[in-house]
């Protein structure tokens, strides 16, 4: 477990005495900073990012919202960039995804590299292309990666089913089942907008706005979609990340092998996952429930789905997507 410096620099200490702040529904203290709402560690490591990653144009960044099916994302395009490495038979044994959890792979930039340090050591993601994660909104992102062409994969889902992934996840303390905080209350403030990095809603459209303005930068990408049309849409992240299938990868079921190893029923039954930890101290299985589209059916009210409904079709009006 990484250890963290308590105390937050004097400089961050001084802007979020400026900022807008609030309470999330899991009791966290958050800040909001260019629309985005942080923690004030995780604000901290933003900060340090923006100021101090120098991105390679190679590198690939996988972005999403906490819960719309981030992990599943990293391990597919982990998975994807890496295959030549591990396409025999006797390697796909050692296949790091058989042994590491993806979100130790794929580190994220502000919850993790940047977390711990103002300026963590990256020598060791040294080999192209280099593979890292955020929950940042685009804007924040963009300002860390400066001028780079490096490409960016998001991972959107269903507002419904992200909040009450987000509540399991957040809000209720999977090991004896304590309820940090009812799922009305949580409903109410992802509602308000307040929510880690969220609002949700200005965080997707960011995403969708840089996929229409700059497709070969920035994939959009829906979790329901992945579902249904697994084939269709790994093979779209594969073009985009200028590692498209050939013919005789197709035909000999490579593609079909990949959808397998990072699918919920395999990287759940991984004994890493089953009983490992993250740098955090948070259990790897906590990373995996149900996987299902629709499971918000048995916890929203017709009422909050109406008013769910009504903020998110208030909010995307006139932008082209669909959730
Ligand atoms: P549910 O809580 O609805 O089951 P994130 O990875 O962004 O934290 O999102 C977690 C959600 O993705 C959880 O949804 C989890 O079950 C689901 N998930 C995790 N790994 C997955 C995989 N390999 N395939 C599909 N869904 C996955």
């Amino acid at each position: 477990v990484n250890l963290r410096n308590e105390e937050l620099n004097e400089e961050i200490k001084t802007l979020i005495s400026s900022l807008p702040s609030d309470k999330d529904s899991s009791g966290k203290d958050v800040s909001k900073y260019q629309g985005c709402w942080y923690t004030h560690h995780a604000l901290q490591a933003v900060l340090s990012f923006q100021k101090n990653f120098k991105p390679q144009d190679t590198d690939v960044i996988v972005a999403s919202f906490p819960k719309c099916g981030t992990t599943w994302l990293k391990a597919l395009t982990f998975a994807l960039l890496h295959r030549s490495k591990y396409s025999s038979l006797h390697d796909h044994h050692h296949h790091p995804l058989l042994s590491d959890n993806p979100h130790v792979l794929v580190p994220y930039l502000e919850m993790n590299l940047y977390y711990y340090s103002e300026k963590p050591d990256l020598t060791k993601y040294s080999s192209s292309p280099r593979l890292f994660s955020t929950h940042m909104p685009l804007h924040a992102l963009q300002e860390g990666l400066k001028d780079s062409t490096c490409k960016i994969v998001y991972m959107c889902r269903n507002v419904k089913d992200t909040l009450v992934s987000y509540w399991h996840f957040f809000c209720k303390k999977q090991i004896n089942d304590e309820v940090i905080s009812s799922f009305e209350d949580t409903f109410e403030s992802f509602c308000r907008g307040v929510s880690l990095f969220g609002p949700f809603w200005d965080q997707v459209l960011s995403y969708w706005r840089g996929s229409l303005e700059d497709p070969n930068h920035v994939l959009f990408m829906k979790y329901e979609e992945m579902k249904a049309e697994p084939r269709e849409q790994i093979k779209r992240l594969a073009d985009f990340l200028g590692c498209p299938f050939t013919k005789e990868e197709e035909e000999s079921g490579s593609m079909d092998e990949i959808i397998d190893l990072c699918s919920l029923r395999n990287l759940s039954s991984l004994e890493i996952n089953k009983t490992g930890k993250l740098y955090n101290g948070r259990d790897n299985k906590t990373f995996f429930r149900k996987g299902e589209v629709g499971d918000w059916k048995n916890y929203l009210t017709p009422g909050m789905e109406n008013k769910i409904d009504m903020i998110i079709q208030e909010k995307l009006q006139n932008s082209g997507l669909i959730l």
